[in-house]
């Protein structure tokens, strides 16, 4: 199966950062191209800052005058409205799910939904429609901790882990208030205890290929405290999930669901995330992501060895088994090298109100680091200048997860910029996320 040899990857963070870099070190891979991208990632990728990705007449133009030959859709928001379906419709090959199968990250209610259809564990809940009052009831016949969902895409930030009764019924009261159509459709689940996994699948709909396991950080403080945010920092491998240990979670959660897609006739051709707490009782699933994490992306594909953009290109053209095979991948799996641990480097006030606007100084960083920016652009002196709360992610890597967060840390510092934050305990045993406390 031949590699890809023009690859536009639509997005603009560390994620897309991240699998610019590494779809550009592909055997074949003459040019990646990110759109919109940002101004941190010209080392890897040519970029189209001025993209609207709501745009698909323009995606459209931008693949026909380069000859792209695969697009990923880094992203959920453009899988949730059907940049998939129409490039697929007009025989652009295309990482990502369509509409249809994006629904599992676009609705809560959908996932839990197919979820409970395959079979697949999921928190005690209910959806309630339009009805503050009825979701507030059943909230109290849960009793706290009870953790409160919008239905909707809400950023990251539409989830809301509640330590009592009257945190719930603020937190309901708020959530149409804050996302708005999002939050007209309400989730209330029993809050649930345990160490949180994200396993991040390649699938064409049948095969189904799991990353290794990793872990992201998603609270804004040390020591898990303080509101969640898009992701604080990330490690793989876990000492608590094996490597090996993501094909088997991936045959409880992963492949029942996509099962039941295909039973529903939907085809789905892209990345399945499951986010998995690791309860007493087993592996309970707790959301469904539609595309590559961030930050998990930006520490999970340093440490793969497999040809990633061959194996995209063959999940987009239905044909991922054969591809797996041809790369000697067996169980279900790809295997990943040393260790490695992500850092977001955060601004001043993230994440309810970022400052923005500071310029950025970089020193050279050491080898066994790697910088994948996100919130920037170019300030008038043309030096990168801040424009969102999470900055960058530094990754150190390291043949144990020590000496990988060592490396982290070490290069986390050659990042500088006014109002600077990051957790200083990311990959450090002490801080793994015990959920609902
Ligand atoms: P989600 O967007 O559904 O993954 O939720 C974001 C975060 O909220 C998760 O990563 C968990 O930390 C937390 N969370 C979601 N659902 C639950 C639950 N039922 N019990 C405890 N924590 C949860
Ligand atoms: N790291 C969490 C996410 O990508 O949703």
């Amino acid at each position: 199966m031949t590699a890809p040899t023009r690859i536009l990857v639509i997005g603009s963070g560390g994620r897309e950062h991240a699998l610019a870099w590494r779809l550009a070190m592909d055997a074949g891979v003459e040019r990646v191209t990110v759109a919109p991208g940002n101004p941190g990632m010209t080392d890897v990728a040519a970029i189209h800052p001025d993209l609207d990705v709501r745009d698909h007449g323009t995606i459209f133009g931008l693949a026909a005058s380069q000859a792209i030959d695969l697009v990923v859709v880094g992203p959920e928001a453009p899988l949730v409205a059907g940049l998939a379906d129409d490039l697929r419709a007009a025989d652009v090959p295309v990482f990502g799910p369509g509409r249809a199968g994006a629904r599992l990250e676009g609705s809560k209610t959908f996932c839990r939904d197919m979820a409970a259809a395959a079979g697949v564990p999921i928190a005690d809940g209910r959806s309630f429609s339009d009805d503050p009052s009825g979701a507030a009831a059943f909230a109290r016949t849960l009793g706290a901790p009870v953790v409160i969902k919008a239905d909707g895409l809400a950023g990251g930030k539409g989830v809301t882990v509640c330590g009592t009764l009257a945190e719930a019924e603020a937190a309901i009261s708020e959530c149409a208030v804050r996302f708005g159509a999002a939050g007209r459709t309400i989730v209330v689940e029993r809050a649930l205890a345990g160490r949180e996994v994200s396993v991040i699948a390649i699938t064409d709909g049948t095969t189904v290929l799991a990353l290794p396991a990793a872990r992201d950080h998603k609270r804004i403080g040390d020591g898990d405290t303080g509101p969640n945010t898009g992701g604080m920092g990330a490690c793989s491998p876990l000492d608590d999930v094996p490597d090996v240990a993501a094909a088997d979670l991936a045959d409880r959660s992963h492949r029942p669901i996509l099962a039941e897609l295909a039973r529903r006739g939907i085809d789905y051709r892209g990345v399945l995330y499951a986010g998995l707490m690791l309860t007493d009782d087993g592996p309970v699933l707790l959301e469904c992501n539609v595309r590559f994490g961030d930050p998990e992306t930006q520490v999970l594909l340093p440490r793969l060895g497999a040809p990633l953009a061959r194996l995209l290109a063959a999940a987009a053209d239905g044909r991922l088994a054969e591809a797996a095979a041809a790369a000697g991948l067996v169980a279900g799996r790809i295997p990943g090298g040393d260790a490695a641990v992500g850092v977001v480097i955060a601004t001043a006030g993230y994440p309810d109100a970022p400052r923005l606007g500071d310029a950025i100084a970089v020193d050279p960083l050491p080898d066994d680091a790697l910088l994948f920016w996100s919130g920037v652009r170019h300030g008038a002196d043309g030096r990168l200048v801040t424009s969102g709360g999470r900055v960058a992610t530094v990754v150190g890597r390291g043949v144990t997860t020590e000496s990988a967060a060592d490396a982290a840390y070490a290069a986390a510092a050659s990042v500088r910029f006014d109002g600077r934050r990051y957790r200083r305990d990311i990959a450090r045993p002490a801080t793994v996320a015990v959920g609902a406390r």
